[in-house]
């Protein structure tokens, strides 16, 4: 049977329409709810599609897939879980909104994963999340682990509800909110500082949050002497290096990254101030 008859019969067995090879399918095995706007999408297991549609590699922390709804849209969207594989979407816009209306049985379609992400380094690590940023580094957390690292994971939201607070077995979970709803009150960037100044030591820090929570913490990094890696956005068409659309000075946010080095950071001058709109356009990078 030739590759594009396989794709064809596992889209029949998830009820879907085959795309070509281009897109896989996947079928929503369980939607979780994580806060009052945030659920992590976990899909069905199909290793067969996995093994005959190309990436012989398992994905790992800090990837991406871009998901694709028909007649909507297609959006980045990092993994949360890749045994089975996993999302986890805030809904904030009519496409992220779409995707966590969606139910146990529903499919979506996907390409990828795409990206370089994260990598493990030294014993101690420090994983600080905001937002929907902390769903990569959960998975980080289970990997790391797995492979006997100590690991202290920092959470931040605005508040309560948009925490994303699922602990993950044998790491410390300290927890921030801008309101103080919640664990301290404050940013994630305070607790990472109130945990330096008791001593504790890091080899690694690894972010994924709003630009100016990481600008913070590469500059804290940098004067701790600890390394780190972050998790970059910005507006994605492609996801493969093509179109140019997530440029940052003369990176690709898509293809160099999105998971780059402490200095590689701190050295690029349009990070935390500007990006490409969907029009193309240059605009101002809201803080968020
Ligand atoms: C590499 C990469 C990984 C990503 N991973 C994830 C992920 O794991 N989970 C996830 O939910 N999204 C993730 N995103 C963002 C995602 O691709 C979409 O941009 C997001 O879902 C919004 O799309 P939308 O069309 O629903 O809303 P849009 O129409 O793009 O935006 C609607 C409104 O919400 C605002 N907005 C957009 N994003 C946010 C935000 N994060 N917080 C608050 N307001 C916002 C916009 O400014 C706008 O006002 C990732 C993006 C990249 C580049
Ligand atoms: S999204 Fe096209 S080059 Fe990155």
């Amino acid at each position: 049977m030739n590759n594009r008859m396989k794709n064809k019969q596992i889209a029949e067995w998830f009820g879907c329409v085959e795309m070509n090879g281009v897109y896989k399918v996947a079928k929503i095995a369980t939607a979780i709810v994580e806060n009052e706007s945030t659920k992590t999408l976990v899909f069905a297991e199909n290793r067969k599609q996995e093994t005959e549609n190309s990436e012989p590699k398992t994905p790992y922390p800090g990837q991406f897939i871009m998901v694709w709804l028909p007649g909507i849209g297609e959006k980045p969207f990092s993994l949360s879980g890749n045994a089975p594989l996993a999302i986890t979407v805030a809904g904030v816009g009519e496409f992220s909104k779409k995707l966590i209306s969606l139910k146990k049985g529903n499919c979506v379609y996907y390409r990828g994963p795409f990206g370089k992400g994260f990598v493990l380094k030294g014993r101690n690590i420090l994983l600080i999340g905001g937002g929907y940023g902390a769903a990569p580094l959960r998975f980080l957390a289970k990997m790391a682990l797995a492979k006997k690292a100590n690991v202290t994971m920092i959470v931040g939201a605005r508040n309560k509800s948009l925490l994303q607070k699922t602990k993950v077995k044998g790491a410390e979970l300290l927890v921030a909110t801008g309101d103080g709803s919640e664990g301290a009150k404050g940013f994630a960037t305070d607790v990472m500082a109130a945990l330096l100044r008791t001593g504790k030591k890091f080899d690694c820090a690894y972010a994924c949050g709003p630009e100016i929570m990481m600008k913070k913490i590469a500059e804290t990094c940098k004067k701790n002497k600890i390394q780190g890696q972050f998790l970059l956005e910005r507006i994605f068409k492609c996801g493969i290096g093509v179109c140019g659309q997530c440029a940052i000075d003369d990176k690709l946010v898509c293809a160099d990254g999105p998971k780059f080095e402490r200095d590689e950071v701190l050295a690029l001058k349009e990070f935390c101030k500007c990006q490409y709109d969907a029009t193309g356009k240059k605009v101002e990078l809201k803080h968020r």
